[in-house]
Parts: C-alpha cells; structure tokens; sequence
C-alpha cells in the first residue's frame, strides 16, 4: 500500500458520499454568499498545471482562487516549461508542490493526476486525465442537479454522445450510481460506448439505446457531451461518428418541460444554438455553478490539509511480468512509476492508474 501524507483529489470514489454532499452543500452556501468567503484563503497560492487545453475548468479554479483571496502560479502550454526540455512528471510536480500550497493538474495521458500525487508535498487536484476522469466536474454537476433539480436521487439520466472518451460521464455515473433510485440511459453508437471499468458499474440501473428521440420524453437530466475529435486514432474514424446526435429545438418538443439539459461544454455542433433560449438549457449556469463548487473544494482541501489524515493511493500489488496495456496510461510514458494492480480474479488485472484491465498470461 502507497500512502501521501496529503489529502489528494483524483476520484470522487476514493471518498464518502458524506464527503461530496459536504463540498457540494458548502458550494451552494458560497453561491448565496460568495462575500463571507472572499478571505478563506488568504496568503495561500494554487499552482494550475494544464498540460491539456482548458476554458471552464482552468478558470473557474483560477477565478475561485482569486475570489477567496488567494494567489495563482502555473502554465497552460506545457511547451512554456521545462516539460519541453524533458521533465518527468515526477520532477515538475515535486518542484511546484514546493511553491504552491494546492496543485490543480490537467494531463492528456490517463492516471497522470494519480502519478503526480505520488510525488506531490501539496494536495493534488485532478482537473481532467485524458478520457479518463473529471471528478471536479461531477461536483459542477451535483451542485447544477442540487439546486435546479432539487435532488441528487430518482433521477432518470439520458448520457448521450462520447461516452468512451467522455471522462465527466463515467466520472458522473460513478458518482450517481451511489444515489438511490437513478437511472441511466446510454445514447451512444457501438464505437461511442462507455469503457467496461465503468459500464460493470452500472448493472441493472443502466441500458442503452441508439436513439435520441426514442427516450426524450422519458427524461429528467439530458446530458449531451462533445464527439472528441483529438482522441480519435484518424479523422476518418471522428467524421464517421461526428454529427450522430444533434439537439434541436424541433426534439426537444417530445421532453418534459422540466427536464434539465446538461454538457460539460464546449459544445462543437451537437446542441443547436437556437436551444440556448430554452429555459431546460442549463449547460451556462452549469459552468457558473463549476466556479462555487471549486471555491468549496479549495477551501475543504486546504482544510484537510491542515489534519494528519494520510490518503491512500495505491492499494494493489506490483504483479510479476505485468504491465497495463494501454499506451495512453501514465505508466507507459513514466516508466519510473511503480505498477500497481487490483486483482479482479480469474488472472484478471485492473490497472491502478488508468483502470484498463489486463488478462495476466500464465
Ligand atoms: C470537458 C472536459 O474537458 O473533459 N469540459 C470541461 O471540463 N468542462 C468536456 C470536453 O472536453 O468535451
């Protein structure tokens, strides 16, 4: 077992349900009173490490840090550090945990938040890892739920578009599925469909169809999701799936009138324009709510901090001869990193960093 001595955010699930209803509860109090927080972190600094392209997530933390009084350093062109020059990931996280009291890190290579935790003297936050996980947006999406829905239970949830790559839908069907009574409706092409380490999760409260008008009446929360062009292996395999599910207003007759209409943004061309007047078009207070849930995270980190509370970060083992298998894990391009797995029985591997499983030849 690997410890940090830090509190570290980089799966929802590595803490109590408790956990997230305090941040996102805290989150709606700062929204109604954002003025009696502007000094919570006074004195302190935030490193934002955006290794990938960002707008919501990168600002919303900046601009959440500056509104609680705090300081920013950091980059979001990695070509501007010594990352260009070769830096581990290891190296440039030990040296800016050093500056900062709080690292908020974005990585196009999935598990690399996990990676970074390992060498961090600060709390690391995930801010996305490739098509892996976005935990910070799931707490966006629980306070949207919470104050435009009123609950987090008995929701019936339509997840439509890049659900293979989409890291804030399996993030969100992590975290829902801990919520009583919620169903989940998958809206993908055979290609576009959810990873399996997420799908098992799911078992009788999900299903899948392939078309958005089939279950729209059915809906409470529609969540639509980009089609992510950069993580396609050709342009011929994006333009095959590309335009599969577009949102118009002409659809959106057949939906509930209070059903909510979620995305993670940026939208490329999968919701008309024209549905922005629709007042179920949450995707902007959406982004607005993002900044007040980070406040509450950044202050509840820090917090945290502050206890002698070591947070675990690998409980697997290193098993002989095996190495995950996935090239876009933080493994593969780190290779100092120790291996680690959970077994799953049967000779069968769950990476620790990236979730990808592996059948261990004997
Ligand atoms: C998403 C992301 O980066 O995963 N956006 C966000 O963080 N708000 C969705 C996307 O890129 O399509």
């Amino acid at each position: 077992m690997t410890t940090s001595k830090h509190p570290h955010l980089i799966d929802l699930n590595d803490y109590p349900v408790s956990w997230w209803k305090e941040v996102v509860d805290l989150g709606e109090k700062i929204k109604n009173n954002p003025e009696v927080y502007s000094g919570a972190c006074h004195n302190k600094i935030m490193a934002t490490l955006f290794y990938e392209p960002s707008t919501r997530t990168q600002m919303s933390f900046q601009t959440a840090m500056l509104r609680l009084g705090g300081r920013l350093i950091g980059f979001d062109n990695p070509a501007n550090s010594s990352v260009s020059k070769g830096e581990t990931l290891k190296d440039t996280t030990k040296i800016v945990s050093n500056y900062a009291d709080i690292l908020v890190m974005r990585h196009p290579v999935a598990g690399a938040a996990k990676a970074a935790a390992l060498s961090a003297d600060c709390p690391v936050i995930n801010a996305g890892d490739s098509g892996h996980l976005h935990p910070t947006q799931t707490l966006t999406d629980l306070l949207t739920l919470k104050c435009e829905k009123g609950r987090l239970d008995h929701l019936t949830i339509g997840l439509c578009g890049d659900l293979i790559n989409g890291r804030t839908v399996h993030s969100l069907i992590k975290a829902m599925t801990c919520f009583e009574g919620n169903q989940f409706i998958l809206i993908s092409t055979p290609e576009l469909k959810l990873p399996s380490y997420v799908k098992d999760i799911l078992t009788a409260s999900g299903w899948e169809v392939a078309s958005l008008e089939e279950v729209l009446p059915e809906l409470d929360v529609l969540y639509m999701t980009r089609i992510q062009q950069e993580r396609f292996a050709s342009r011929e395999a994006y333009l095959a799936q590309k335009d599969t599910y577009i949102l118009t207003v002409k659809k959106l007759k057949a939906a509930k009138p209070d059903m909510i209409i979620l995305h993670p943004l940026p939208r490329v061309d999968e919701i008309e324009v024209a549905v922005d007047e629709d007042p179920r078009a949450m995707y902007f207070n959406q982004a607005r709510y993002g900044m007040y849930v980070r406040m509450a995270l950044i202050i509840t980190m820090l917090d945290l901090n502050k206890k002698d509370n070591p947070t675990i970060l690998l409980r697997g083992t290193t098993v002989k001869g095996a190495a995950c298998k996935n090239p876009n894990c933080i493994t593969c391009s780190e290779s100092y990193l120790p291996k680690s797995f959970l077994e799953l029985g049967n000779g069968l591997l769950e990476c620790e960093y990236c979730n990808e499983r592996l059948l261990l030849e004997r």
